[in-house]
């Protein structure tokens, strides 16, 4: 399927009100679709059961330039993927296709599928805003509302229409509680948001992220702009974070993937090179490739 961007106006819900329902689904082992370009990697998923995210033979064009070719991978429930590379091989290209962040670039193409819990999130009944609510994002630099710690979090449950204001106090304390925020924040939930440090305005952006009770979670070096301390809570916190939730990250920091990640993907010039388990990515790739830019010898 090729879908070229600002020409959709898809509305109704395919997705609609799968919600959480989806956790229900069968608890996928990440997999490797082996695509044409010949990619190393096992098939690590039991036969019949169903990837949370799978990329099918994506091909991605900002204007007359192809900034991905032909990736396919999967990725299961509850596990941490880590998507490594040097700087332009398409990582946060392939993370903003996963929630539809790219239609938002004028001129941009995709082909292939990307299926979540089986659905084409390219369809054109797909209701991006649901879509968006499931697959939730986390940037390099926080960005925080210029408004309060308290609407920063509740205003995603806001937007999706819940007014109750005891509801709302809950949730804010559930989500930055799970977002190992609330002891730091609690007396002053209505300072703003930028009153805080680096390391607390990226946790409460994944706060943010969090309250809509998405399934997915991306996340494009969340760490890189923060100092030890505050990336090691990051970390903590991912490692929490993913009992629940499937996890997406891009780094640059190798050591952070290798802690962090269940399997990793090496991009290079917009191609899958490797996908695997982190283990054996980080002890004995089958790529060269892989191992000269993990032992630091290229890129
Ligand atoms: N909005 C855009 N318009 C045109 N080209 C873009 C756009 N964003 C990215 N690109 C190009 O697509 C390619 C992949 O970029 P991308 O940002 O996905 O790389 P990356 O792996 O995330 O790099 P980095 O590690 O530096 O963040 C690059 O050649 C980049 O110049
Ligand atoms: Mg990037």
């Amino acid at each position: 399927m090729t879908v070229e961007h600002g020409q959709r106006t898809g509305t109704s819900s395919a997705l609609g009100g799968a919600g959480r329902a989806s956790a229900a689904s069968p608890r996928a082992d990440v997999r490797l679709a082996i695509p044409s370009g010949g990619v190393d990697g096992a098939e690590a998923a039991a036969p019949g059961r169903r990837p949370k995210i799978e990329a099918r033979g994506v091909d991605f064009f900002y204007g007359a330039t192809q900034a991905l070719h032909d990736v396919s991978l999967a990725a299961g429930d509850c596990k941490v993927t880590a998507l490594i590379g040097p700087s332009g091989c398409g990582k946060s290209t392939f993370l903003r296709l996963i929630n539809r962040m790219n239609d938002l670039i004028a001129g941009t193409r995709v082909a292939g599928r990307i299926l979540l819990d089986g659905e084409d999130i390219y369809d054109s009944r797909i209701d991006v805003v649901d879509l968006r609510r499931r697959v939730g994002m986390v940037f390099q630099r926080s960005n925080p509302f210029p408004k309060s710690i308290y609407e920063n979090v509740a205003y995603g449950p806001r937007v999706h229409g819940l007014r109750d204001k005891a509801a709302l106090d809950e949730i804010v304390e559930k989500t930055l509680r799970g977002a190992a925020l609330w002891e730091e924040v609690k007396d002053r939930l209505a300072s703003s948001a930028l009153s805080l440090s680096g390391g607390q305005q990226q946790r409460l952006c994944i706060a943010r992220a969090l309250a809509v009770e998405p399934d997915v979670l991306l996340m494009d070096e969340p760490a890189s702009a923060l100092d030890p301390l505050a990336t090691a809570k990051i970390e903590e916190l991912i490692h929490e974070l993913k009992e629940r939730y499937t996890i997406i990250i891009v780094t640059h920091n190798m050591q952070q993937a290798a802690r962090v990640s269940d399997m990793t993907a090496y991009f290079y010039l917009g191609r899958l090179v490797e996908f695997g388990e982190t283990a054996k990515i980080f002890t004995n790739p089958s790529r060269q490739e892989t191992e000269d830019y993990i032992t630091g010898r290229f890129g």
